[in-house]
């Protein structure tokens, strides 16, 4: 494990933030409470409590299969589009139950954004695959607002320097790395207050991976984000907080270091030493 690299993470945590404590507690942007999800007669999620921390990166690690997916999609009931699935329990976000039938679902999207394994622009120039989402919330008065919503966007994702001179070129033409920024770049352009990642750079070399990491290190700033991976380096390097699932259960969630270095319970320490997975 890259104890130097979990060492600095903890350098910067304790310069930044408050430690744990009844005195200085974290601020939870998204509490779920005995969450659970079906497939059908699949209990895929069972009774998972988790809270998401605001203006933090935690990340989902275990075996595959082991509901990690899942669980992202309840946060911004991304579920609800799977035929067959039923989720239960509640998932509140600033106070508020994301699953109240009055929850406007394509808003609860724009609040909580995602990103996905494969990147997947849509058939349309860079400029309009920003421009997209301002457009139909109605986020920019006129051009010049929407030119300066596509070029901030872009900017944040590290994008800009590379497509400024092409915007009116096909996403789809971008290099996979280039893409997934490209996505990052259409969650943003909304404003969402929390970014959900599934294996963002499972697709993209180690190149593409790095600059998607540094990304994600600076996104922390505005927004708060989760990432499922694969990769415990990964998750060591970009999270400040880890959540390890087995079997569709949370077994452990806790500071990062902590979890790589000291884990408590013996499926994770199983798990991040590769005996299984
Ligand atoms: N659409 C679906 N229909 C039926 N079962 C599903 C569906 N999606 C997931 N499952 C099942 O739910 C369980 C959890 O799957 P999930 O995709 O959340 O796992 P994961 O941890 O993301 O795995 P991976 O690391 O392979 O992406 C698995 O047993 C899976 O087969
Ligand atoms: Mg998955």
């Amino acid at each position: 494990m890259e104890t130097a690299i979990l060492r600095d993470t903890m350098h910067t945590l304790s310069d930044t933030h408050a430690p744990e404590g009844e005195a200085a507690p974290m601020t939870a942007k998204i509490e779920a409470r005995q969450t659970n999800v079906h497939y059908g007669d699949k209990h895929a999620l069972k009774d998972v409590s988790l809270d998401i921390r605001e203006g933090e990166v935690t990340s989902f690690i275990g075996p595959s299969g082991c509901g990690k997916s899942t669980f992202l999609r309840c946060l911004n009931r991304m579920n609800d589009t799977i035929d067959g699935c039923r989720v239960s329990g509640t998932v509140m976000m600033d106070g508020e139950d994301i699953y109240d039938p009055k929850i406007d679902v394509v808003q609860l999207r724009a609040r909580v954004g995602m990103v996905f394994q494969k990147p997947n622009p849509f058939p349309k120039s860079i400029y309009d695959n920003i421009a997209y989402g301002p457009r139909i919330h109605g986020l920019a008065a006129n051009k010049d607002e929407l030119d300066e919503i596509v070029l901030t966007s872009l900017e944040k994702a590290g994008l800009l320097a590379e497509v400024k001179d092409r915007m009116e070129a096909p996403g789809t033409g971008l290099s996979g790395g280039q893409q997934q920024r490209l996505c990052i770049a259409r969650a943003i352009a909304v404003s969402p207050e929390v970014i959900l990642m599934d294996e963002p750079c499972s697709a993209l070399d180690p190149i593409a991976t790095a600059k998607i990491e540094e990304l994600i290190d600076e996104l922390r700033e505005n927004f708060t984000i989760v990432i499922v991976t694969h990769s415990m380096q990964q998750a060591a390097r970009v999270s400040q907080r880890t959540a390890f699932f087995h079997l569709g259960e949370l077994i452990e969630v806790g500071d990062t270091e902590q979890i790589f270095t000291n884990p408590k319970h013996k499926l994770t320490q199983g798990y991040i030493t590769g005996r299984f997975g």
